[in-house]
C-alpha cells in the first residue's frame, strides 16, 4: 500500500517529540493507520544544534520548507513552528497545496482560526489541532465527538501548565516566582516567550479554541477577559490556605441565560475540590454537558511527549482516513450553531472575591472600607485583620459573597482612592465554589 508521507515543519521540542515517537511506534502507527507511515521531510531553521535523543543525521532533514510545501507527494503537513504571520502562511499554503495540516498552535488558531478553518473546508482538507489546548489530553476529540450529544454548560480549566507549575511550587515548597519560572522554561514548558504563560494569554488561546467548539460560537480572542499568575504573592497563597482555598489559573465559560462568559484569571477554589489536586505541570478541564453531566480529564498539560502523543492522534486520524480514501468533510472543523450565544460584557460577569488592602490600623478604617463595599451593593462573607500596629499598615482580607464584577471594580478603585489605604496595596482574586 502506498505510504503516507508526513512533513514536520520545525524541530524545536515538540517537533522532536514527534520524530522520536516516529520512530519508537512506527510499528503500531501504521497497524492503527492500515498503512505505512514516513516523516518525509523534516524543516527547521536550525538544522545544526543536537536534539536529545534523535540522530539529526538519519532524518531527511533540512532548512527549507519548499522541501514539504513543493512537493506533491507529501499528504500531512505537521506545522510545528509556533508563531503567529509565518506559520499562518505556510499552512494556508499548505492547504492551498492539498496537503491536510496538524498544528499545535493555539496563539495562530486563537486569532486566525475562523480564515484557517474556511480554507480548509474550501480547500477539502482537514486541519487538525489535538495538541493546541492542554498537551496530552485529548481534549479536542472529546468536545468534537465523545461529547456530541451534549450542550455544554459550563467548562473550567487548568490549561497553561508553566503556570500551575509555578502556582504549585510556590504553594508547596514556598519557592520564590522568578526562579520557578526558569525551571519551566527549561524543561521546556513554557512558550518562547514566557509572558505568554504567566499573562494568562496562553491559557485564553486555549480557551478560544476550546470554547468555539465547545459551545459553537465565534469567540473574539481579544473579547476574552484574561489576567495572569504574575501578581500572585506567597502572601496570597499563604492566606488562601488559612481559608481553606488554593490558588489556580482558570480559564472560565459558562453559558446561561442566551450569553456567554469567557474569562482567565487566578481563582481561589476550595481545597478539597479536585481541580486544587491538579499539581505542576499537568492540565484539566473539568465540564457539564446538559446530557452527561460533570467530567473531568486530567493529564500532562505541556512537555514534549504528551504534546508529541495529541499530534500523532491527529496524524493518525488523517492517515487513516487518506489509506481508506474517505475525504475530509467540512464537519471535521468547528462548526458554528444556527443560535450562537452572545457575549457577557465582563462587567456583568458575578463571582465571589477575597479583596486584600494594606490599611492603617486605626478606628473606622475597617467601617470606610465595608461602607464602600456595601454602597457597591456587595455583601461581606468575613473580614480578617492579620496582627496590629500603631503605626504603619496592616493586611486586611475581606471575602465577600457574589457580587457583579462592574461593583466590584467600582469599589475597588474607591478603597484604593482612600488616605487611609496604603497605595496600590488593594487588590482582588475571584473565588469560585462551583467547578
Ligand atoms: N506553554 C504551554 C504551557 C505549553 O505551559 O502549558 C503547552 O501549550
Amino acid at each position: 500500500m502506498k505510504p503516507i508521507r508526513v512533513g514536520l515543519l520545525g524541530l524545536g521540542t515538540v517537533g522532536a517529540g514527534v520524530a522520536k515517537v516516529c520512530a519508537s511506534h512506527r510499528e503500531e502507527l501504521e497497524e492503527k493507520i492500515g498503512a505505512p507511515v514516513e516523516l518525509a521531510a523534516v524543516v527547521d531553521k536550525d538544522t545544526t544544534t543536537p536534539r536529545e535523543g534523535l540522530d539529526l543525521g538519519s532524518l531527511p532533514f533540512s532548512d527549507d520548507p519548499a522541501k514539504i510545501l513543493g512537493d506533491p507527494s507529501i499528504d500531512i503537513v505537521v506545522e510545528l513552528i509556533g508563531g503567529v504571520e509565518a506559520a499562518r502562511e505556510l499552512i494556508l499554503k499548505a492547504l492551498e497545496g492539498g496537503k491536510h495540516v496538524v498544528t499545535a498552535n493555539k496563539a495562530l488558531l486563537a486569532t486566525h482560526g475562523a480564515e484557517l478553518y474556511a480554507k480548509a473546508r474550501a480547500c477539502g482538507r482537514m486541519l487538525a489541532f489535538e495538541a493546541a489546548v492542554a498537551g496530552g489530553i485529548p481534549i479536542i476529540r472529546a468536545v468534537k465527538e465523545g461529547l456530541a450529544a451534549n450542550r455544554v454548560n459550563s467548562l473550567y480549566g487548568i490549561v497553561n501548565g508553566t503556570s500551575n507549575y509555578i502556582l504549585t511550587k510556590m504553594t508547596d515548597e514556598g519557592s520564590e516566582f522568578g526562579q520557578v519560572l526558569k525551571e519551566a522554561q527549561a524543561r521546556g514548558y513554557a512558550e518562547a516567550d514566557p509572558t505568554f504563560d504567566v499573562e494568562g494569554v496562553d491559557s485564553a488561546h486555549k480557551l478560544q479554541v476550546l470554547a468555539t467548539l465547545a459551545f459553537r460560537t465565534a469567540v473574539k480572542f481579544d473579547d476574552i477577559y484574561v489576567e495572569g499568575v504574575s501578581k500572585i504573592t506567597p502572601q496570597d497563597i499563604a492566606l488562601a490556605r488559612e481559608m481553606g482555598f488554593r490558588i489556580k489559573l482558570l480559564a472560565i465559560a459558562k453559558s446561561g441565560d442566551g450569553a456567554l462568559e469567557l474569562r482567565v484569571h487566578p481563582t481561589m477554589i476550595p481545597e478539597d475540590s479536585p481541580m486544587a489536586a491538579v499539581s505542576g505541570v499537568f492540565n484539566a478541564v473539568f465540564m457539564n454537558g446538559d446530557v452527561v453531566g460533570d467530567l473531568m480529564f486530567y493529564g500532562r498539560g505541556a512537555g514534549q511527549l504528551p504534546t508529541a502523543s495529541s499530534v500523532w492522534a491527529d496524524i493518525v486520524e488523517i492517515a487513516r482516513r487518506l489509506a481508506s480514501g474517505q475525504a475530509a468533510v467540512p464537519q471535521d472543523l468547528p462548526i458554528l450553531g444556527n443560535k450562537p450565544l452572545q457575549l457577557k460584557p465582563f462587567a456583568e460577569v458575578r463571582s465571589a472575591y477575597y479583596l486584600y488592602v494594606l490599611a492603617k490600623d486605626q478606628p473606622s478604617v475597617l467601617s470606610r472600607i465595608t461602607g464602600i463595599l456595601g454602597a457597591n451593593d456587595i455583601s461581606i462573607a468575613s473580614v480578617i485583620q492579620k496582627g496590629h500596629q500603631r503605626s504603619g499598615a496592616v493586611p486586611v482580607v475581606i471575602m465577600t459573597h457574589v457580587a457583579r464584577e462592574g461593583d466590584m471594580g467600582k469599589a475597588l478603585q474607591a478603597i484604593q482612592g482612600l488616605p487611609v489605604v496604603e497605595s496600590g496595596s488593594a487588590r482582588i482574586i475571584r473565588i469560585e465554589e462551583s467547578e
